[in-house]
């Protein structure tokens, strides 16, 4: 798959890591870019976001792979993040995480076959005062109880 990024986005993008003291500081910012634009980052997404920070592309995918943000394979349109940190884990997290795979069908990692969902677990999602959190696309759920479950997915869908 191509990476799509314009040539404007690819121009501004390294216009802001010439106004940046460390290009390294760019890193997220260029392949959130790259993300938002194709859905994942891939190989050639990689490569690409080197060439506009001016880094290698091993540099790149030291960063890329150790955020849990930053895809590196197809998802589907929506990503459900499930917090599994000790906050949301000792309030329910681990619970959320099992219904969600027999709402969806799938497992942690999997997409649902019509490419609606992809469910992963991940680190603090920075709402630790209102555990158990689940994140699913760009909205935050707090204090999710098991039975809100099935209407949050209807919502999202
Ligand atoms: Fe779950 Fe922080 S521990 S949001």
């Amino acid at each position: 798959m191509a990476t799509v990024l314009s040539e404007k986005q690819i121009a501004q993008l390294k216009r802001r890591v010439k106004e940046t003291p460390h290009p390294r500081e760019m890193v997220l910012d260029v392949l959130h870019a790259i993300q938002d634009a194709n859905g994942w980052v891939s190989d050639e997404g990689v490569e690409l976001a080197a060439i506009i920070l001016g880094l290698s592309p091993l540099q790149v995918e030291e960063i890329a792979t150790f955020y849990d943000k930053i895809y590196r394979c197809p998802v589907g349109r929506k990503v459900i993040h499930v917090c599994d940190s000790i906050c949301c884990w000792s309030r329910g997290g681990e619970a959320l995480m099992l219904r969600l795979q027999q709402l969806l069908g799938i497992a942690p990692g999997e997409t649902t076959a019509d490419g609606m969902f992809t469910l992963l677990p991940t680190c603090c999602l920075g709402a630790c005062g209102e555990a158990p959190a689940v994140r699913i696309g760009k909205t935050l759920y707090g204090q999710v109880a098991l039975e809100q479950l099935e209407s949050i997915l209807d919502s999202e869908r």
